[in-house]
């Protein structure tokens, strides 16, 4: 149910806890009733003691007491519970934030008359919380008055970003009015690892954040040691294995996706040791050449369209550790032949990143730290999902989201696994990565998600 957002509500909290002081103190006072009767049938009677003040003492302790609860609920048991109460007064504590974000960004007017100050114009703005689902919608006006545009242009909805650690999701237009829905709860979006399922260009993240492959071509994934880029990896492996079975894995530091080549089907798909890596990278590209050339032949015949229309499946390189790669060869001496492989690996990549898309090869590249210096920024500009584990340094922040202007906090303090995400020129997102559960085998995981296409007989050329 929407509610409306009032100018009193920025006191929303505080009023409430007035008037349930209040009720207490009113129903102590009544339970005392018999006892206040004794005491003025005594007073009549002209005996005085400082005794008969015990129940005026006592009713304000008990209701001081009662006040004391009350605010230790709200402060320390609400953010902590989703039942009943809990929601009413975390719903309550949000249209007190929106009113007061109102008062104190002035989209609102007062006037005065001979009785003093009043509100002349306070926007009108709904709210409906839906706990169940942790979005918050917001109605807001694009009636023509005076701050419409600081709703239309969403001013505001940035605001609301802010103070309340929520992203925006959507937001639609229809007469007179806007709806932005916001997550201001990101774990319940969190998708569980096992329940993945691709469609056909399109991978799921989080729920409301898919990576269409097709659109979104590449992909870089930062981050500090341990955030969960590789994790994240996997949850994008599993159902690129769904999907095709041309799926590439370099690993130079020869960590949990090294491993995967013990899985027999990716046996001859993953590459770990330096000269291997370049090889594979060089392959790759030898491979979208030669699919370049198929195409060019299918297109001399005056068909048109991209690698899809023509029956042939995606191809992708994920490339975890990637600076670690670049570390490794930039120590290299220049007449070293792993150097020139180097090159021509790097160069190649270059050339992927560019061309790749209409041909359906993508790259994934992980790494701690994408600066020029370790990744080159023909390559960084041509990965258009962006994705940083943690929060970024601001330094790792301009790399990674150039313009962004939401302030990026943390989600969780002691789960692993969440970051920011921008798809193509959309804002930073925050979200949790698929859940990978504590007893997860990575090797069964895999054949499980190989074992689906393969009964899909999704084979591919
Ligand atoms: N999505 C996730 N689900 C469960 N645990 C995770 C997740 N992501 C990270 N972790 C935890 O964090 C640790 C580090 O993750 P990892 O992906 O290896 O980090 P990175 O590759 O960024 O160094 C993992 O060993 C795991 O315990
Ligand atoms: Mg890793």
């Amino acid at each position: 149910m929407f509610k409306k957002i009032k100018y009193s509500d920025q006191y929303l909290a505080k009023t409430l806890f007035k008037r349930t002081l209040l009720f207490v103190w009113f129903l102590v006072t009544i339970c005392f009733g018999f006892w206040y009767l004794n005491i003025f049938q005594s007073l009549m009677q002209g005996q005085y003691s400082w005794w008969y003040l015990l129940p005026v003492v006592l009713s304000l302790g008990l209701t001081a007491f009662f006040g004391w609860g009350v605010f230790w609920f709200y402060r320390s048991y609400v953010p902590e519970h989703s039942d009943f109460i809990s929601k009413y007064l975390k719903t309550v504590e949000l249209r007190q934030m929106i009113s007061l974000l109102i008062v104190s960004k002035g989209f609102f007017d007062t006037a005065s008359d001979d009785n003093g100050t009043f509100i002349a114009y306070f926007p009108k703005l709904k709210l409906k919380v839906l706990h169940k689902t942790g979005q918050l919608i917001l109605q807001e006006p694009v009636d023509g008055q005076k701050y419409m545009e600081s709703f239309s242009k969403n001013e505001f909805d940035n605001v609301v970003e802010i103070a309340l650690l929520a992203d925006r999701q959507t937001t639609e237009f229809s007469k007179n009015k806007m709806i932005s829905t916001f997550a201001f709860d990101p774990i319940k979006f969190r998708r569980r690892l096992k329940e993945l399922k691709p469609k056909k260009g399109l991978l799921q993240i989080s729920k409301g954040i898919d990576w269409k492959y097709d659109t979104f071509y590449n992909v870089l994934i930062s981050g500090n040691v341990g955030t969960g880029k590789s994790y994240t990896m996997f949850a994008i492996i599993g159902q690129l294995l769904q999907v095709t079975k041309f799926v590439y894995i370099i690993d130079p530091k020869r960590s949990d996706l090294a491993g995967l080549k013990h899985v027999t089907e990716l046996k001859n798909n993953v590459f770990s040791v330096a000269s291997e890596i370049n090889q594979a990278v060089i392959d790759f590209y030898t491979k979208m050449m030669a699919r370049a050339e198929k195409i060019e032949a299918i297109k001399a015949s005056g068909q048109v369209g991209t690698y899809k229309d023509f029956g042939f499946a995606p191809y992708f390189l994920l490339f975890d550790e990637f600076g670690a790669y670049y570390e490794m060869n930039d120590r290299l001496a220049y007449d070293d032949p792993t150097k020139a492989s180097y090159e021509t690996a790097m160069s190649n990549l270059r050339e992927i990143a560019m061309l790749g898309r209409e041909l359906g090869f993508y790259i994934l590249i992980g790494m701690q730290r994408p600066d020029a210096g370790s990744l080159p920024m023909a390559i960084r500009n041509q990965l258009n999902m962006r994705i940083n584990m943690g929060v970024p340094t601001p330094e790792i922040e301009k790399m990674v989201f150039p313009d962004n202007e939401k302030q990026l906090r943390p989600l969780s303090s002691h789960l692993k696994g969440w970051g920011f995400i921008k798809i193509g020129d959309s804002q930073v997102r925050s979200f949790f990565a698929p859940e990978v559960p504590k007893d997860f085998n990575l090797h069964e995981y895999m054949r499980e998600n190989i074992a689906i296409r393969e009964s899909q007989g999704n084979n591919g050329r």
